[in-house]
């Protein structure tokens, strides 16, 4: 509980974009309102230009981290992937669909922002960038966890790695945890199973 009594929520990822992105919705900064005019603009000069936009955007991005060109590029990159080169550079090819950001596509994008600072402003959110480390470190045994970290041995290139010392740290830090904690992780595919379920 918060010191107003609303329930209270820390928000927590190693990638500041969208850490960013969801802070800017909690302080107004960034409203369902304008991201309707940024994606319908944008989206108008990506019908025009095609795929040249797209990287413009991509590198107006990588220079200036604005959080609403991450979510241009979020949304109109190659399956919605999230990738960074080693030198922090958002690397993820466009999706090949001038026309990606359609008025439909553009109202499902918006409804998602406004639900998204409807839920931020009903409890008292605070979003950080930190390892999970850190997180679960300043939890108290009221607290409930809750962790979707990459998975492991599958896409797991977000914006730092994630390998077998990860998953295994976590495991030993959650296990430590005094309170309460849900993971998620992938269990199995058409080819194999995720051995560390039934490892750890
Ligand atoms: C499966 S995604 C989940 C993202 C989020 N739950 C969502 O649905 O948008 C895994 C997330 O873990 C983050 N991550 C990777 N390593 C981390 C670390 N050491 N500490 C905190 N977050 C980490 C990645 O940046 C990525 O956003």
């Amino acid at each position: 509980m918060s010191r107003h009594g609303a329930p209270s929520a820390v928000s927590c990822d190693s990638n500041p974009h969208p850490v960013n992105f969801y802070a800017g919705i909690a302080t107004g900064k960034i409203t369902p309102e304008l991201v309707k005019e940024f994606l319908t603009r944008e989206g108008e000069v990506l019908l025009s230009k095609g795929e040249d936009h797209y990287y413009f955007v991509r590198e107006r991005f990588n220079a200036e981290h604005s959080p609403l060109d991450f979510l241009f590029v979020n949304r109109a990159g190659f399956n919605g992937m999230i990738r960074f080169n080693r030198k922090g550079g958002f690397n993820i090819p466009f999706c090949r669909k001038p026309q990606r950001f359609a008025q439909t596509y553009v109202t499902k994008i918006v409804n998602q922002v406004a639900w998204v600072s409807k839920i931020i402003k009903a409890k008292e959110f605070t979003f950080k960038c930190q390892d999970f480390n850190k997180t679960i470190q300043d939890a108290s045994p009221n607290d409930i966890i809750y962790r979707d970290p990459p998975c492991i041995e599958r896409h797991v290139d977000y914006y730092n790695g994630w390998d077998d010392g990860h998953e295994r740290e976590l495991f030993d830090r959650l296990s430590g945890f005094a309170g309460k904690f849900i993971l998620s992780t992938w269990h199995r595919n058409d080819y194999r199973e995720n051995e560390y379920v039934k490892g750890l």
